[in-house]
């Protein structure tokens, strides 16, 4: 469930809550840990940080403020600490519930719904970790006052994605608005909009018929990664030479790689479009490595350079479609 709220103070502190919550948001964390909470954690919202060492941490810090099985856990923070809190709260004692209080847009339009969540193990992203969903996602727009620009965009590039999977007339408002209260307006429908679509297919388990958006009941979640295959590949060549390239941004040029793939497959012409818009935004759309240089890391090994992988592409704004192929076969055709 997401609630909008209008200010930190309305969040419920009920008998046994805990909070997990990224010290650098102590200012709204503060806010409702002293409202009664039994305990609280910080943690450092760093990828090395999120391993299961630091689950272990709070489910210590847990014990010792004598959180029971009524008890609930509070994340306050973006998607690191959800993913760590939320984990944390899944685990301890079998499971007691959580609530997330997304402090980064991307959080707010992505990471903090859908209940995904887990750690890192040995270097590789998201290796333990379950699929239980907040109890509610509370939005409040003053979350986002201290947010860095670059993190902004980051949310930007997600929430982007979800109106190109899902939504054609939110994605043509979301380029136009100029507005702040337009643009919560548009996080918030954003954010229903995951929710959606992770209540159809919670466990990433519905068919992958090729054309999500036709078959009702059978949308898989797995549209949610348009952008992503290329994303994650490009991160991993970013990590690989030391580049600093941040996950919306890889996001943003992989969206614009797959509607490059999408338009030389299906004829269509979407990618100069996107590129023009994500250009006015200030979203990246160069990647900075050839198509070629992409083929390992998305394949993950050499070996696995003929095998096919999942590319989620657009037939149109709005609606995704799945297609099977090589990354050597996409890189071939992009580089026609
Ligand atoms: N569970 C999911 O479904 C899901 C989805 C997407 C991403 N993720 C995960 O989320 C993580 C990324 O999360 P993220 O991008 O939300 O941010 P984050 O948790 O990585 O935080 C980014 C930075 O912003 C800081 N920060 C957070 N809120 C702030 C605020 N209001 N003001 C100032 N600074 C603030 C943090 O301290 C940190 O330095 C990754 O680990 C990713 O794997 C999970
Ligand atoms: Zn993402």
């Amino acid at each position: 469930m997401i609630k909008e709220i209008s200010s930190f103070s309305v969040v419920p502190v009920g008998g046994e809550a805990f909070v997990v919550y990224d010290a650098n948001v102590a200012w709204i964390a503060e806010q409702i840990i002293s409202r009664g909470a039994v305990g609280a954690v910080a943690v450092e919202a760093t990828e090395e940080n999120k391993t299961m060492e630091t689950v272990l941490l709070i489910c210590r810090s847990m014990m010792e403020a004598g959180v029971t099985r009524g008890g609930e856990v509070i994340c306050v923070g973006g998607g690191i600490t959800s993913d760590l809190g939320g984990f944390a709260a899944s685990i301890y004692k079998r499971g007691i519930p959580y609530v997330n209080v997304p402090t980064t847009l991307l959080a707010q339009v992505d990471a903090g719904i859908g209940g995904k969540t887990g750690v890192n193990l040995d270097g590789y992203k998201n290796m333990l970790g379950v699929i239980v969903e907040p109890r509610v996602t509370y939005i409040c727009a003053d979350a986002l006052r201290t947010l860095p620009r670059r993190e902004l965009l980051c949310g930007v590039a997600e929430l982007v994605k979800t109106f190109l999977i899902a939504d054609r007339a939110s994605y043509e408002e979301f380029c136009r608005c100029t507005s702040p209260t337009s643009a919560v307006k548009m996080v918030l429908k954003a954010a229903a909009i995951k929710q959606g679509i992770v209540a159809e297919d919670l466990y990433e388990r519905a068919p992958l018929s090729s054309r999500p958006s036709e078959a009702r009941g059978e949308i898989s979640r797995a549209v949610l990664n348009f952008g992503h295959t290329f994303a994650h590949g490009i991160e991993h060549v970013a990590l690989e030479r030391g580049d600093d390239v941040a996950h919306g941004e890889a996001v943003a040029m992989g969206m614009i790689l797959a509607a490059k793939l999408g338009d030389r497959l299906r004829g269509t012409a979407l990618a100069p479009r996107l590129k023009a818009d994500f250009e006015r935004i200030g979203l990246p759309v160069k990647c900075p490595y050839t198509p070629e240089e992409l083929v390992p890391a998305i394949a993950r090994d050499k070996k696995a350079a003929g095998e096919k992988v999942r590319f989620v592409l657009l037939e149109d704004i709005g609606k995704p479609i799945f297609e099977m192929l090589a990354p050597a076969e996409a890189v071939d055709i992009l580089s026609r």
